[in-house]
């Protein structure tokens, strides 16, 4: 069994290969062309000092023959004077930063957040459009490439800021993002935007032109007036968008919480001393909450009552909060619990926090007669209608309905993290095993030999090992990203502050005693 901390090694090692995006060769000719790489862009317009919280580093890992890494895009939350901003930047190192699927669940993703809490989208565009080979799983539906530009719409209309700079060749829905964007500027040069670029022209209307007279800077700045600002190189470019976003008028900036939080106690050691790496073995989840909250303070709510499941209040960097932690499976008592304390936060306008380390709800005679269906179902209720901003970090096992009951991502929680020793899925490989092999005895179809259950076996233990990898469910975006145990306070710490200024539903919400 690997220690947390060779986990956490092994996470900044992805980390670090996933942060060269295209390789060697293609940073080096992006470099060559005077272009900054991205996240050298991102780091230029960031206040100086503030952190950048990246969303979804590892998108797309191991898909693609790992040729594309972060799914070509960086999205994330920085603070540019002081205000929060959500940013959208292709990295044309890999594959000209045009989008795969994956690449677009993340764009998509980054503008959900960015809506929730009216950021502004700063949109760092350096894209050749749909990566065509992949045009089916990118191009027709609701929430492909389209949806994008949907969204980029409604939130413009909703008065949420939507700001382009273009530092490459922009084609098609490439050219569109800046298009549709409130400002867009271009950079002298190496910036271009056309629907269809040279070779497209060609093939559609037999014009041979090159890419600069066609969109150029000069030409979108000075003649067909796409571009609203030209600059004459990427620093200069990046200047400018601070300024605009300096004198965007509604400066909201992230509201402050009304006492700075005290750090947690260091007698209860670091967050990832706590992390569950065997998940077959319990923890002590009282003392991980410890080293999350402020003074290690955790007043709990009805802890001699369905002890498997922890409830408690508390505060992370002075804004209170809600916990509910997994302590075993779910019975009746602890799913009514659970659903008795998010009323009251949501009364009391008290934002959640879900710690996941759960097998699922109980199975069993005794459990179903006990109405373990109507009492889960109620966890699952209340936290459905819940309205306040719910946060959700998987530090362990997140199995069957259990993840549902704890906020996973089809509830809707504001963010989703997991940890390195996380595992996501219907059930375990061993109770995948036995469930498969019964249904395989059990078919009509043909009978099974014993050959074939063993097979059967194996192939479904590997297959359950290998989709419960937590770089397997953050490749394909089922969380924010994967962050260190050492990390949580300070990025819930983040993400509550971004939703703490919002104005309340002041509707009735009524506690029912469960
Ligand atoms: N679909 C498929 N592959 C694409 C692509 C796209 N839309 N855009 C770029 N690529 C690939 C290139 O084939 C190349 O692949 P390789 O690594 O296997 O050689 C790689 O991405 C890098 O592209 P390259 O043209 O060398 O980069 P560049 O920085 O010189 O130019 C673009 C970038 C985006 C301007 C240019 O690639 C381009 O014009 N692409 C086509 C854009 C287009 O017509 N899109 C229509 C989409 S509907």
């Amino acid at each position: 069994m690997a220690a947390i901390t060779d986990l956490v090694d092994e996470l900044r090692e992805k980390l670090r290969g996933a942060s060269q995006g295209g390789g060697a060769k293609f940073r080096a000719r992006h470099a060559e062309r005077g272009k900054m790489l991205v996240r050298e862009r991102i780091e230029m317009i960031v206040d100086p000092q503030t952190a950048f919280l990246e969303l979804s580093p590892l998108a797309a890992h191991g898909l693609y023959g790992g040729e594309v890494p972060s799914a070509g895009i960086v999205t994330g939350i920085g603070m540019i004077h002081e205000r929060p901003c959500m940013l959208i930047a292709n990295d044309a190192t890999t594959k000209g930063g045009s989008f795969f699927a994956e690449t677009v669940r993340k764009h998509s993703r980054a503008q959900e957040i960015a809506e929730q809490h009216r950021l502004p989208c700063i949109y760092l565009v350096d894209c050749g459009g749909a990566f065509l080979p992949e045009q089916d799983r990118v191009f027709p539906d609701k929430d492909h490439f389209g949806g994008g530009f949907w969204r980029q719409c409604q939130m413009s209309a909703a008065g949420i800021p939507q700001i382009s700079v273009v530092f490459g060749g922009c084609t098609a829905g490439g050219a569109y993002i800046p298009a549709l964007s409130d400002q867009v500027i271009m950079v002298k040069g190496t910036g271009r935007i056309h629907l269809g670029g040279p070779p497209i022209v060609k093939a559609a209307i037999n014009e041979i032109v090159d890419g600069e007279t066609l969109g150029g800077a000069e030409m979108h700045t000075q003649v067909s007036g796409v571009s609203d600002h030209i600059a004459p190189d990427e620093e200069s470019a990046l200047q400018k968008l601070r300024e605009i976003i300096a004198n965007l008028g509604d400066n909201r900036k992230v509201s402050s919480p009304k006492q700075v939080g005290k750090p947690p106690l260091a007698l209860h050691g670091e967050t990832q001393d706590h992390a569950p790496v065997d998940l077959k073995r319990p923890i002590d989840m009282r003392a991980l909450i410890k080293t999350l909250v402020d003074g290690s303070e955790f007043s709990e709510f009805k802890p001699d009552y369905g002890k498997s499941l922890i409830t408690g209040f508390a505060q992370i960097h002075g804004y209170p909060v809600g916990i509910l932690a997994n302590d075993g499976a779910l019975f009746s008592e602890s799913s009514v619990k659970g659903a008795h304390f998010i009323e009251l936060c949501d009364q009391r306008q008290i934002p959640l926090v879900f710690l996941q380390n759960i097998t699922g709800f109980m199975v069993g005679t005794e459990a179903e007669r006990g109405g373990i269906a109507k009492h889960s179902a109620k966890l699952v209720y209340a936290v459905s209608n819940a309205r306040v901003p719910k946060y959700t970090i998987l530090v362990g096992g997140s199995y069957g309905a259990g993840n549902y009951g704890m906020c996973g991502r089809g509830f809707r929680p504001r963010f989703l993290f997991s940890w390195p020793n996380a595992r996501i899925a219907t059930m375990s490989p061993d109770v995948a095993a036995t469930v498969v092999t019964d249904l395989r005895r059990a078919s009509i179809k043909s009978p099974a030999t014993e050959e074939e259950i063993q097979e059967l076996d194996s192939r479904t233990r590997a297959q359950f090992e290998e989709q419960s990898d937590p770089y397997y469910a953050t490749a394909r975006l089922w969380d924010d990203g994967i962050i260190e145990p050492n990390q949580t306070r300070d990025v819930l710490g983040l993400c509550i502050a971004l939703a703490a200024g919002e104005e309340q539903d002041t509707g009735p919400r009524p506690v029912y005693r469960m």
